[in-house]
């Protein structure tokens, strides 16, 4: 059994966790995957630079509710004092970690040297977080990739200068820069950086069911594994790893109610977060997780993202479910595919 330990207060037996993600980590999808048993879920990456000019949204990104603990804030940046002053922010509202982002892909961010462009200059990445560790009391961890390109995959010795400066822990997404999200992650490397240093490692990249938590544990030694995208919309997936962790068994997938309730719920606490126009809209990315492989899941889709009220996306999803439930077959099933029209 994995033990995961970040700092003196997280001590976690198989810790499966919510990867940070833009504009999906929120609080209230946060929310909802705390309650299916994430261990650790982390904020979206926010800009140092705009806290350290206290740009009220980004400040925002840094609030979260005390039933998400243990919670990470995860900033990013390339320059010693916003980086500095960002983190002694971050740590004013107390959440139980501080992550550094040295692994995100994205041009804007790349083009300022900060997210994975740290991983073209490794000593650069170690004397920025040592002065972050040095200036919070928090625990600080990374979260990076295993390096620039498949010809220069530097993670073992980045592990070894991070663990030198007194990071917390360190995840690694399995994959590098250049390949962003293509490709499939190559867990391989996990023991390898395993065997040169003794912080804890979480696993991210390419765990997309219960089984997949299991293995990654087992084949490779991680003292914590990272889910993204396979939760988005699919908070269950915490759920099932954590009771298949636990007993073995694989526990039945949510029924179809299940799913349209936690859809709903999630929708409710986006509006709580957000006002109801923007709470509907940008919760539009979540729908095809949770109608996924159910029949005419698109047909559903294209109707309630043009829903403006809570209400009326509700009954849309409601009548859908009680159509489905009240099917006998799957020859139905296949009719209903093509026939059902429900506007
Ligand atoms: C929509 C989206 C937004 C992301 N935003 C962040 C982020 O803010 N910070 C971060 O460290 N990684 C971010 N990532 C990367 C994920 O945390 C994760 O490393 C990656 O998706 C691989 O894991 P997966 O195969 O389980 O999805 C993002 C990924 C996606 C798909």
């Amino acid at each position: 059994m994995a033990i995961l330990k970040i700092g003196d207060k997280i001590k976690i037996e198989n810790a499966v966790i919510l990867a940070p993600m833009e504009d999906v980590t929120e609080m209230p999808f946060r929310r909802i995957c705390k309650n299916f048993g994430a261990d650790i879920v982390y904020s979206e990456f926010i800009s140092s630079e705009a806290l350290y000019r206290k740009v009220e949204k980004s400040i925002r990104k840094i609030l979260f509710s005390e039933e998400e603990r243990p919670i990470g804030i995860q900033i990013f940046g390339a320059n010693d004092e916003p980086m500095v002053e960002s983190a002694k922010i971050v740590e004013t509202y107390n959440p139980d970690f501080i992550d550094i982002n040295y692994g995100c892909w994205v041009k804007n961010v790349v083009k300022n040297n900060a997210g994975a462009a740290m991983l073209k200059n490794p000593k650069r990445m170690q004397e920025l977080t040592k002065l972050v560790v040095e200036s919070v009391e928090l625990p600080v961890t990374v979260k990076t990739r295993l390096g620039w390109d498949r010809n220069s995959i530097i993670i073992c010795e980045v592990a070894k200068r991070l663990e030198d400066v007194g990071i917390a822990a360190l995840a690694i997404h399995c994959r590098t820069r250049e390949e962003a999200h293509k490709g499939d992650a190559d867990w391989s490397w996990i023991a390898k950086v395993k065997q040169e240093v003794s912080i804890p490692i979480i696993l991210n990249g390419d765990v997309k069911t219960a089984l997949d938590v299991e293995r990654a544990f087992k084949e490779t030694g991680c003292d914590g594994v990272m889910i993204g995208r396979a939760a988005i919309g699919n908070p269950f997936i915490f759920r099932e790893a954590k009771e298949y962790l636990r007993t073995g068994q694989i526990p039945s997938p949510p029924t179809i109610r299940e799913r349209i309730e936690i859809c709903l719920q999630h929708l409710k606490l986006n509006i709580e977060y957000k006002g109801e126009r923007l709470g509907i809209i940008e919760f539009r990315k979540f729908y095809s997780g949770y109608l996924k492989n159910l029949p005419n899941a698109s047909k559903i889709r294209s109707q309630i993202v043009t829903s403006e009220s809570y209400q009326e996306i509700a009954d849309i999803l409601y009548n859908y479910t009680e159509y489905i439930e009240t099917y006998p077959s799957n020859k139905q099933k296949e009719e209903f595919n093509t026939v059902v029209d429900f506007n």
